[in-house]
């Protein structure tokens, strides 16, 4: 069934008056509780979500990148009531240090911040940038995922490594299995320590960055489908007690080929002998042609990138003959709540950002907090583009109870009854 948002919700009046007074009334005070526990004693919305199968306390969540890089930047993140935290990719190396995919292990230089028209006449904001991945040592981030899984502990905040393996250039360059191997236990081990629920498994990113798009690795679509097909096998084979102890989500790029090509991706990974556990998303365009900082070549997001995502996962939940379709983590281009539920009704469970949390903060109508709490307020409280009103005006439509919704009911109900969101172009 297709689903199409108007564009306002359609919400009973008292509600819509209820997120008005919030969304003033907290613009510049602290809410008493936290964000989740706030929704449910006001709005009675239960926002307790999954991320790879595993609880979160609230579906919103940041992204890769760099704003999860330090410890005080996950402390801050966990005390602004996010759901979970996705730590920056790490690039994988064998016992000796070496990395195969070196390359992407650079510092960041330069990093800005701007406005961008998408090619449907939307403004939104992108990101310039010419780092890559984890430059610090590989101890340093063993020692992010301890402090990291420390401070999180007991408070509904999945913390996420991510990391970036080895990609032979052709068929016939040999995987470093070494690497692969290596690089996970450590990662598991490190994940474990902490963990007060032992027996928990791992989740885990692995990073098919959208620099790959304009990187010579890529160039060929044969090269692409054998990486989706073997890089799940590889690192799940890599834990000595088996696949159990990993939940591995496959963070997908945006090729430079078209949405057939794209397409052809998710099959794969559907049908692939040994699947990944969910999917993320996917991650940044990239335009071999726009220039950075004397840099030719650059990954963006802004409205073309959520637009090609909707579209392309819009189109594998409409063609694909897949039964059941993998949990789905979305990424791109999450500046509302609306746009939340756009991705919600192509599958998706929960939502990473990380644009969002990097405007100006004259972008925000919050006056208080960092930027992950303002931008929270702004993603959940807004009364006509904030996810409160969106999950309301859903119920509704769905014929839900208003007066406790469960969100996980509604993923529930999106994937019952095979919804499709509709867009308006
Ligand atoms: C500055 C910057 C650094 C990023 N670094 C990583 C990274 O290390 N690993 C990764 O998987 N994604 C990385 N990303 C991609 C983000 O995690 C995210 O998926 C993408 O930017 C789309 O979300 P957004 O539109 O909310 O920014 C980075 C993005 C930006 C802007």
């Amino acid at each position: 069934m297709f689903i199409t948002l108007p564009e306002i919700p359609q919400i009973p009046e008292a509600v819509s008056h209820q997120l008005k007074r919030t969304y003033i009334e907290f613009a510049d005070q602290q809410l008493p509780v936290s964000f989740e526990k706030f929704i449910t004693n006001e709005f009675g919305i239960d926002l307790a979500a999954e991320y790879a199968g595993l609880p979160i306390r609230s579906p919103f969540g940041k992204a890769s990148g760099q704003l999860s890089m330090t410890r005080r930047q996950v402390q801050d993140d966990i005390e602004a009531g996010l759901g979970f935290v996705i730590l920056k990719t790490v690039i994988a190396q064998d016992e000796t240090g070496h990395q195969s995919m070196q390359a992407w292990a650079t510092t960041e230089t330069k990093m800005t911040v701007e406005p961008i028209q998408g090619k449907n006449g939307e403004t939104g904001w992108t990101v310039s940038w010419k780092g890559r991945g984890w430059h610090k040592s590989f101890a340093d981030y063993l020692q992010l995922i301890r402090e990291a899984n420390q401070l999180a502990d007991g408070t509904g905040c999945l913390i996420v490594p991510s990391c970036k393996y080895h990609l032979p250039a052709s068929g016939d360059e040999s995987w470093n299995t070494a690497e692969y191997e290596y690089t996970t236990r450590r990662l598991y081990e490190a994940w474990n320590e902490i963990n007060s629920n032992n027996a928990q498994p791992l989740p885990l990113e692995k990073d098919f960055s959208p620099t790959l798009a304009g990187d010579r690795l890529s160039q060929v679509q044969e090269q692409i489908l054998p990486w989706l097909n073997i890089v799940p096998r590889l690192i799940k084979q890599s834990l000595p007690d088996g696949p159990e102890q990993i939940r591995l989500g496959l963070k997908v790029f945006n090729t430079l080929f078209d949405d057939e090509f794209q397409l052809e991706m998710l099959s794969t990974l559907h049908e692939s002998k040994v699947q990944p556990d969910f999917l993320i998303y996917g991650n940044r365009l990239f335009d071999p042609h726009r220039k950075y900082d004397g840099k030719t070549g650059i990954a963006y997001g802004g409205p073309d990138l959520s637009d090609r995502n909707l579209r392309v996962l819009t189109r594998f939940r409409n063609v694909s003959t897949v039964r059941n379709q993998l949990p789905l983590s979305a990424t791109g281009d999450i500046q509302s709540g609306r746009r939340a539920v756009e991705y919600l009704l192509c599958g998706a469970e929960n939502f990473q950002l990380h644009t969002y949390f990097q405007l100006p903060a004259t972008e925000y109508t919050c006056r208080i907090g960092n930027k992950t709490y303002k931008a929270l307020h702004e993603l959940y409280f807004h009364p006509t583009t904030g996810f409160l009103a969106w999950l309301f005006h859903l119920a509704q439509r769905l014929d839900l109870p208003k007066e406790s919704i469960r969100y996980l009911d509604i993923v529930r109900e999106v994937r019952d009854r095979q919804l499709t969101l509709k867009r308006m172009t």
